[in-house]
């Protein structure tokens, strides 16, 4: 299994580009799945849970062909199947989606649940009550979803908590339903807001994405499009936080600074100086670093999978910064990893107490999840000497070689394979 090595104290400087969103391409792909016609997709970051959206498009005879650059063109002309099977769920949950378009659109579907993970239970009940309540009939067998419906009807629909899947997994079976559907509490993510646009290029009568209140006009059937995908927030929000950590200056380039504003205003008020462009946002770290509490919440608010990038910046802070993840039960896996370089984090529940002005020293560190891998080579930019970090196939899943964009920018960093 691939390493990879960071030696620390060199301060980050130059311009790096950002890569189209994960999170809103896994979600744009998997909707190709509601149209007969061809959708071409534009900007799609080449990582790992991308092929393996690309091979469960494939399960189901959708014609997949992703390509070099980012495009990917994709046509559900014939779909011979209807089934997730669990050996691609469990490597990625964002496979859930697949259940509001196939049910939509065939009105069938057989999706393995995708069962926990290192951040929390995460449980997909809000997406089967929304399903049920547009008619469909859904049941847990055998560690599958089984769903059928003789056609979806619009509902009115009330998340008792904002879910990002659930709100475009619903927002997708609308859109072939019969009716109206509203959809209250709805997370106003950018990539609810992209899948919106794809959609309604597509043909579909979707108003207020980006608000906590959609609604969704149902239509007969959906046309083929061509679509560009948003920037990655959360890949431009870690370099942003690898800017400061390392007393650096770096342009992040192709980005959506509005969709960063709570990121950078914590950055700006933690002691960085920003200066915002259109589509690009330089970020200095030259100042000493503030420690800053902050908590999660659902967008526009401190997003989760900054969250322990965040961490790694307090353990420079200058006092103490108390991080509250109100997301996700278990987000702090990599305070464990960081405590192993010498930093000084107590845990108590979802508070995290961070001790700023540590002296980070190299260590063996072990990656629990995607946005943890990000933070511990944070860490590793600060910590004297150099930190190896295992298991980095969570990384890929969703960043695009990081280690070649931070060495563009001056990182001492390598994949050992
Ligand atoms: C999306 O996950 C993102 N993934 C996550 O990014 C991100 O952390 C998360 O939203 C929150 O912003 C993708 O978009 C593919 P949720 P999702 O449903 O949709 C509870 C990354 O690092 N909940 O918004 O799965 C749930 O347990 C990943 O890129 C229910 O209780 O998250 C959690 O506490 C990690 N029942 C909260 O809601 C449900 O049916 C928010 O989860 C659904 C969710």
């Amino acid at each position: 299994m691939d390493k990879i090595r960071v030696t620390g104290g060199v301060p980050l400087r130059g311009v790096v580009s950002i890569s189209g969103a994960k999170n809103a391409a896994l979600p744009a792909m998997i909707a190709s799945l509601l149209t007969a016609e061809t959708i071409e997709l534009e900007n799609l970051p080449d990582v790992i849970d991308i092929r393996t959206t690309r091979k469960l498009l494939s399960e189901f005879g959708v014609e997949a062909d992703v390509k070099q650059g980012g495009s990917a063109v994709l046509r559900a002309r014939r779909v011979t199947g209807c089934e997730a099977p669990y050996d691609l769920v469990k490597t990625m949950r964002a496979s859930i989606l697949v259940l509001g378009p196939l049910l939509g659109r065939f009105g069938r579907a057989r999706v393995s649940l995708p069962g926990g993970c290192a951040i929390g239970s995460r449980p997909v009940n809000l997406h089967i009550e929304g399903l049920k309540k547009m008619g469909a009939r859904c049941e847990i067998v055998h560690g599958y979803v089984e769903a059928l419906s003789e056609g979806l009807r619009g509902a009115n629909i009330l998340f008792d908590t904002v879910t990002v899947t659930g709100t475009e997994n619903l927002m997708m079976a609308a859109c072939l339903a019969d009716g109206e559907t509203t959809l209250d509490n709805a997370a106003c993510e950018p990539e609810v807001a992209d899948l919106a646009g794809l959609l309604n290029s597509m043909g579909a009568q979707i108003e207020g994405a980006g608000t906590r209140t959609i609604s969704i006009r149902g239509v007969k059937e959906l046309h083929g499009c061509r679509y560009r995908i948003i920037p990655d927030r959360i890949e431009a929000g870690t370099f942003a936080a690898a800017a400061v950590i390392t007393r650096g200056e770096i342009d992040i380039a192709g980005c959506r600074p509005d969709h960063m504003t709570a990121v950078l205003k914590q950055l700006e008020q933690a002691g960085a100086e920003i200066e915002v462009g259109k589509d690009s946002v330089r970020v200095c770290g030259k100042n000493p670093i503030r420690s800053l509490d902050v908590t999660t919440h659902p967008y526009p608010a401190f997003p989760t999978d900054m969250q322990a990038q965040y961490m790694a910046l307090m353990t420079q802070g200058d006092g103490s910064a108390v991080i509250t993840e109100s997301i996700f039960e278990n987000r702090f896996m990599h305070a464990l990893e960081m405590a192993r370089m010498g930093a000084d984090i107590i845990i108590d529940g979802r508070r995290a107490v961070v001790k700023g002005g540590q002296a980070l020293t190299g260590a063996r560190v072990l990656a629990s999840d995607l946005r943890a891998s990000a933070s511990l080579i944070l860490a590793g930019l600060v910590a004297k000497g150099d930190t190896f970090i295992d298991r980095v196939y969570h990384l890929d899943r969703g960043y695009y070689h990081i280690e070649e964009k931070l060495s563009r920018l001056g990182a001492i960093i390598e994949r050992i394979r």
